[in-house]
């Protein structure tokens, strides 16, 4: 199989286009109006499963034909859906197994997209089907450059046929029920199993009083792993059928950023190359983004990834659809590049006038033309992207500093029952992530399968989860010179929800050199606070009280009963070292406490950090760039240390001086070696 970049030479430019939408004498002005905006990729065929196949054995193409050689013709590349987002009418009529079935224990009618049963027979056979049939038809359309499974894979289903396989799923993992009951501690309330088929799925009319409440975590916690795997397996039946019949083309399937219900690390091992859809929140801060496409860089391991959709402008789906600033679309844009984005894709690329993304951004707005801000902004950027060609391709971004996250974890402290109900696991990421991001120090996210040599450090924050060999994993990491660094409410249980008993933080305390005795939890108005190099800083959400069983403490509490106790402690072990932060914070804590840890393992910053100004790096066989963004609203300067050329104007600056970005502004500098 080629990468993807093989096949393409360029950053591609495009998106969404559904020409099903329109009349025949629309396509034309389309094809012209993208060779004006530099556009040359389309995502062809998101929505049409109704359309091609008319009922049970009939499949119609004549429609999907023409637009395939209508954008062959104007030599636009494309990325191919499978169209399985959502399932015809008649379908839903007849083989009622396709509809899902709620959390409330609901049987779905035919609506909506994205709502097919993943156990359902029908399903499955008529979407990979769907999928062979498409690659046995335009196998032989060189244009097609990825192959896009369904859209948006999500949600859940507890229909009896998930029941069923539910049941299969967990006789397969844990083969007696007596190993079933022992790790869901049925014991507790009297849950003991005599038979597979007394197990129901977890929801509102079995375990759970709410959606993220339920009475047995360990159930529910299995329940969301089968539920991405079952997902995930109609992902690969059809990734299967296509690759059979194209196996140079790669295959992909449009992710979502931090999305809970599917466990995208592993997604990320059956995907040719990792796409992901970005819409964020008008006042998200570029950290927070930047975050998102870090964690999709992670789940394909390092590799360069599709950014697959954004918006040109408005996102109808907001609850204030405001506008992009001019400049905004092409900053974003870059930022996806930045963080290894070999692709810049929008939804859509005509603005549709029906149904409920009528009011959502397109590149060709409802007035038709290229005479709008919107248009002029999409072809400069495509003109530039142009320009751009190849550099940068394929570049990767080697980061001595790594983030954990996983998704059990996730779904293990969303359903914990305690300490608190304010327990936020993004949140927490954030602060880390946050305090390296401004000072312009690369960070992957990493999940417990990933390799940890080539990192200085790792931060797991939360890390409340400790999976069977994943303490291993980490004493291996410190002892051999690694600077480990967790939070309070960590090392508590392992994968099945069940705590390790003996002390806090379980497997990780002697890597710490501490014992956590008691967790206090604050209310959002209470707060405690610690001293740390010689400032105070806040003490808020959770504050575990802990000994030291050999570390040193860096901070203590100052308030209550626990006034002296250690807040931040550091233990020695083996080459490395071991910090453990036994509360949450503020920003400017977790900057300086950062910075010096970073200075404790020699990262250094990739530039010195200017406010509002974000610094990213990749690296290929053209080089080394440095991707300078300035997201403030106003000028700012920044100083270099090498000799560099900024590759979108092909200016040179010398070493020592002073750069001028313009509000909104990017470089990529190319530096001379
Ligand atoms: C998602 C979908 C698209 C479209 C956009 C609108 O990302 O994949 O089909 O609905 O949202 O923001
Ligand atoms: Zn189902």
């Amino acid at each position: 199989m080629k990468r993807y970049s093989d096949k393409v030479q360029k950053i591609v430019y495009g998106g969404d286009y559904n020409p099903e939408q329109w009349p025949e004498d629309i396509w034309k002005e389309d094809m012209r109006l993208f060779k004006e905006a530099g556009i040359d990729i389309v995502t062809l065929n998101v929505f049409s499963w109704a359309a091609i196949q008319p009922s049970e054995d009939e499949y119609d193409f004549a429609r999907l034909d023409k637009i395939m050689n209508l954008v062959r013709e104007n030599d636009l590349k494309v990325c191919l859906a499978t169209s399985t987002g959502a399932h015809p009418a008649w379908m839903a009529k007849r083989h009622p197994d396709i509809l899902r079935v709620d959390f409330e224990g609901r049987k779905r009618k035919f609506g909506a997209r994205h709502n097919s049963c993943p156990n359902s027979p029908t399903y499955q056979k008529y979407s990979v089907r769907l999928a062979k049939k498409l690659a046995q038809r335009y196998k032989d359309y060189e244009n097609i450059v990825v192959w896009h499974i369904s859209n948006e894979y999500g949600g859940e289903c507890y229909c009896e046929n998930c029941e069923q396989a539910f049941r299969r799923w967990l006789k397969e993992k844990y083969k007696t029920l007596e190993e079933l009951n022992r790790v869901w501690n049925t014991s507790f309330w009297g849950h003991t199993f005599y038979d597979w088929d007394e197990i129901v799925l977890p929801n509102a009319l079995s375990e759970h009083f709410e959606y993220d409440r339920s009475t047995f975590q360990g159930i529910t916690l299995d329940y969301r792993r089968f539920n991405s795997d079952s997902i995930l397996n109609c992902y690969r039946m059809e990734y299967e059928a296509v690759k059979e019949i194209t196996p140079e083309i790669p295959v992909t399937t449009n992710l979502m950023g931090f999305y809970p219900a599917l466990d995208y690390q592993k997604w990320g091992r059956y995907m040719d190359v990792i796409s992901w859809d970005n819409y964020p929140e008008v006042d998200a801060t570029p950290a927070k983004i930047a975050m998102q496409h870090d964690l999709m860089r992670g789940v394909g391991g390092g590799k360069p990834f599709l950014l697959m959709e954004q918006t040109p402008g408005v996102t109808n789906w907001h609850d204030y659809c405001a506008l992009k600033r001019p400049g905004v679309m092409r900053l974003l844009s870059y930022q996806a590049v930045a963080h290894g984005a070999d692709s810049v894709m929008f939804f859509q690329m005509r603005r549709s006038i029906g149904a409920c993304e009528k009011y959502h951004s397109a590149v060709i707005d409802h007035v038709g033309n290229g005479d709008t801000r919107v248009f002029r902004e999409t072809a400069k950027l495509g003109k530039e992207l142009q320009r751009l060609g190849d550099f940068v391709l394929g570049a990767v971004t080697e980061a001595k500093a790594a983030i954990y996250f996983d998704w059990d974890n996730w779904w293990a402290l969303t359903c914990t029952a305690g300490p608190t109900v304010d327990l936020d696991y993004k949140a927490q990421i954030l602060d880390y992530y946050q305090a390296l991001h401004t000072q312009n120090i690369p960070v992957d996210l990493v999940g417990a399968e990933d390799d940890l040599s080539k990192y200085k450090l790792l931060i797991a924050p939360l890390l409340y989860m400790t999976k069977t060999g994943y303490d291993e994993k980490i004493r291996k990491f410190v002892r051999e010179g690694g600077i480990f660094v967790t939070t309070f409410f960590s090392g508590i249980v392992d994968e099945h929800d069940l705590v390790i008993t003996g002390g806090y933080p379980g497997k990780l305390r002697d890597i710490l050199g501490i014992w956590a005795e008691e967790i206090d939890a604050l209310p959002e108005d209470k707060e405690n606070c610690f001293d740390y190099n010689g400032s105070r800083y806040p003490a808020r959400l959770l504050c575990d009280l802990i000994h030291s069983e050999g570390a040193r403490a860096l901070g203590t509490y100052q308030k209550d009963f626990y006034a002296g106790m250690p807040a931040v402690t550091v233990n020695e072990f083996g080459k490395g070292k071991a910090y453990y932060v036994a509360t949450r914070s503020d920003a400017a804590f977790y900057r300086l406490f950062l910075q010096d840890v970073c200075e404790e393992c020699s990262i250094t910053p990739l530039l010195g950090d200017v406010e509002g100004v974000e610094v990213t790096v990749r690296e290929n066989e053209n080089g080394r760039f440095l991707f300078l963004l300035n997201h403030n609203d106003a000028f700012a300067e920044v100083y270099i240390e090498e000799t560099c050329s900024d590759l979108l104007t092909d200016e040179t600056f010398f070493e020592g001086t002073r750069i001028k970005m313009e509000p909104k502004g990017v470089k990529i500098l190319k530096i001379s070696r």
